[in-house]
């Protein structure tokens, strides 16, 4: 193996240690404590899991974490009053509705509910277009994960060549547009692209982002290259559970420059973005300067 591996733990538990560092300052200096609320529908498993990892770190950065669980058969009513109280509450700076949520409920219509400059995701529709065009938004936490490694891994992005492996509003548009942003020249693969292999093979950074376990193979990697693995795969292997990336890590961190493992890469970059962000949305609200380090 030559690669260099990323350490997505301890980097963020850096981001965690600066954001941890401003919420202090802000304290001290302007009396303002961060808030963010969290809004859980239903019992899914995943997501209570997901919920309780977040409440933990934002309390432990010093933020004030607002909880709010609600019946799996919630009305939509009900939920977008929630959202406008919250909405209207001076102490929440961030909201997060943990998604999926159930069947019944149109995610959008809710998403879109949220005030933007609350919306710690970057996922309503005014902060897609912000992105979208280069402006100020709230970027969605796991490119937002990636990006800081990326930068902190190479330095200047400007002139890469980077093709990003998925086409999804959580990671895939928004990496790509991000890596845009920092002059790359990009791509966005996905399933249906032809030559899939040749067009990875041009990459200085690849970030793969399509849930598929271990698709990338290492002789799709151009030597040297930076491999941003975003993929959480949960596979059955010698009789146990495993978790996975979308690269084949051995053969893939034979031939690249740099790869973040699976798990213990991007996967604990998403909650420290998350905490970055509702900072950012903090200061955005009282019109202070931004932390620096923690925004795209
Ligand atoms: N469910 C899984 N990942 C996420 C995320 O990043 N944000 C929200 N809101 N829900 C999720």
């Amino acid at each position: 193996m030559s690669a260099t591996i990323i350490d997505g733990k301890a980097f963020a538990a850096t981001i965690r240690g600066k954001v941890a560092d401003h919420v202090a300052r802000l304290k001290a200096e302007q009396g303002i404590t961060p808030g963010l609320a969290v809004v859980l529908v239903g019992e899914d498993p995943a997501s209570q899991v997901y919920v309780r990892s977040k409440r933990k770190q934002t309390v432990e950065a010093g933020m004030n974490s607002y909880e709010h669980k609600l019946d799996a058969d919630t009305s939509e009513a009900d939920l977008l009053a929630l959202i406008e109280t919250l909405n209207a509450d001076p102490a929440v700076h961030g909201i997060l509705v943990q998604l999926p949520l159930p069947g019944h409920l149109d995610s959008d219509l809710v998403i879109n509910a949220i005030d933007p400059v609350k919306d710690v995701d970057g996922f309503h529709i005014s902060n897609v277009g912000l992105l979208g065009t280069g402006q100020k938004s709230m970027v969605p936490c796991t490119p937002l994960g990636c990006l800081m490694m990326l930068r902190d891994h190479l330095g200047a992005l400007s002139g890469l060549d980077a093709v990003v492996l998925g086409r999804s509003n959580i990671v895939g548009k928004p990496m790509a547009q991000l890596l845009l942003g920092e002059s790359c020249t990009v791509t966005i693969a996905h399933s249906r692209t032809r030559n899939l292999g040749d067009v990875v093979r041009r990459a200085d950074i690849v970030v793969a982002a399509v849930g598929r376990p271990e698709m990338v193979p290492g002789d799709w990697i151009k030597p040297g290259a930076t491999v941003i693995d975003v993929g959480i795969n949960r596979i059955e292997r010698d009789g146990g559970t495993v978790l996975v990336g979308d690269c084949h890590f051995e053969s893939c961190a034979a031939v690249a420059g740099a790869i973040t493992p699976v798990p213990g890469g991007v996967g604990p970059m998403t909650i420290a973005c998350l905490l970055a962000n509702t900072v950012t949305a903090c200061c955005r609200a009282h019109a202070l300067p931004e932390p620096e380090g923690l925004t795209a």
